[in-house]
């Protein structure tokens, strides 16, 4: 079968209300939250993508089960010290990031030795930023020069530790926190600012935790051993798989899009504050606070006109997975945008600031790169008629999504590898945007 789609032409105008399936870092959480409760959880709305998949798999190693209903799971836990495993056991990863990092921070109490294994393009990620603090707790790890396969096991005795978390890592704090519930004492956290989710559910779960929040870093304390009961969680819509289509929107004409349901969490929405500091008046209506977390609907309409920015620093972990969709927003802004200390991209599925410079040099739009700090020299009136070919040879599906945004907004003929890729976080994105009208082959 190919694993590959054509794109001949721009959208129609549009004016839709849709729904967005379910946000990728919270699926993720409950199912390892609900794995280490006492009793049954049950998950409504839960992302049914590879990243959760391979999360409900890696469970069901460390011998939980896990049933499917019409629209829920149930996943029945033994406590935090409930993983089963009388043998050796290999859990792999898959692609995802967050599953192998969070899931190393459970594993810091196992009984035996756990091999974590994940494709090739996790491979290639570094472990160090979780092994190292987990290595502290008492956990002994060893890896291949701090990548992949990890192998763990766990210590019966485990001590609380003090952590400085600097690169804003999400995936860092919650391994940590994690392991912090298994722990007897206080495992104390000055962590930069990153989305958090994980403290929320702590809160929710009545996880013994406390924040005090600080400008730019936070200062977390989590006292253990903490066992919690089962719960019922409604995953609210994802704000990333949301962007491409508010970017589609806003690059189109006369289109307007209301997405129902989104988590507009504050540490999630950097897109939105950057999109509207870029003249695009994206609103949230039905606001609510959903057990911690706040949901909307969000609405966006065309712009002809947009705005260059100079990307504030502070708002990047909070835009971390969607600075390739914005940078389709400052190829057609007028002026040169300049976003900075983007390293971390270059750390991600794919490396993300080399695909990003490439695609936008190949559409005609200067991108230039000095270290971390990026220069995108907008052209309001682009429009394309030349033939494009997106390799993507990470198979990456940010990559995949945002070369389908950039072709339906701008025009040529495109033709985009691995539509596989979007299983990894929104195998229901080329429907939607069938659903608008586009037309892909
Ligand atoms: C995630 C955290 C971010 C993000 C990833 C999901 C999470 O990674 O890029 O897609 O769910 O915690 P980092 O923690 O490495 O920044």
């Amino acid at each position: 079968m190919k694993n590959y789609i054509e794109i001949k032409k721009i959208i129609n105008p549009f004016n839709k209300k849709i729904e967005i399936s379910g946000d990728k870092s919270i699926s993720i959480r409950c199912v390892l939250l609900a794995s280490q409760a006492i009793g049954k959880s049950k998950i409504y709305n839960l992302l049914e993508s590879e990243d959760v998949i391979s999360a409900l798999k890696s469970i069901s190693k460390l011998g939980i089960k896990y049933k499917k209903f019409k629209d829920y799971y149930e996943i029945y836990g033994y406590g935090i010290s409930g993983y089963k495993t009388d043998k050796k056991v290999t859990i792999n990863a898959g692609n995802s990031g967050t599953l192998a990092r969070l899931i190393l921070g459970l594993l810091v109490n196992s009984n035996k030795q756990i091999k974590l294994i994940g494709d090739k393009s996790l491979s290639r990620r570094d472990f160090s930023r979780v092994t190292d603090p987990l290595k502290l707790f008492g956990a002994n790890i060893i890896s291949r020069n701090n990548f992949l396969p990890v192998k763990i096991s766990g210590s019966k005795f485990l001590r609380p530790i003090s952590f400085f978390e600097k690169l804003g890592s999400a995936q860092c704090k919650s391994s940590v926190m994690l392991a912090a519930i298994k722990t007897p004492g206080k495992t104390y956290i000055k962590a930069k600012k990153s989305r958090n989710h994980t403290e929320i559910l702590f809160k929710y779960l009545n996880i013994p935790i406390q924040i005090s929040k600080k400008k730019t870093y936070d200062i977390i304390e989590i006292e253990g051993p903490s066992n919690f009961k089962g719960f019922e969680y409604n995953v609210p819509g994802d704000i990333s798989s949301s962007a491409f289509f508010l970017v589609l929107t806003l690059l189109s004409s006369n289109s307007k899009i209301t997405l129902k349901n989104i988590n507009i969490n504050d540490s999630r929405i950097g897109i939105i504050k950057i999109l509207n500091k870029m003249n695009a008046k994206i609103t949230f209506v039905n606001k609510r606070n959903y057990k911690g977390e706040i949901v909307a609907d969000i609405i966006v309409k065309s712009r002809k006109k947009l705005k260059s920015i100079n990307c504030p620093v502070g708002l990047n972990s909070s835009a971390i997975d969607e600075f390739l969709i914005i940078f389709l927003v400052a190829a057609k802004a007028k002026g040169i945008s300049t976003f900075r200390n983007l390293s971390e991209l270059n750390k991600k599925e794919s490396p993300r600031l080399e695909l990003a410079s490439k695609i936008l040099n190949q559409i005609g739009i200067k991108f230039t790169r000095d270290g971390d700090n990026i220069k995108i020299h907008g052209n309001p009136d682009i429009k394309l008629n030349g033939k494009y070919i997106i390799k993507n040879f990470m198979k990456d599906h940010r990559v995949f999504m945002m070369s389908c945004i950039a072709a339906l907004s701008f025009g040529g003929k495109w033709k985009i590898n691995n539509i596989d890729s979007i299983n990894t976080s929104f195998p229901l994105f080329l429907k939607t945007l069938k659903k608008l009208g586009a037309k892909i082959i």
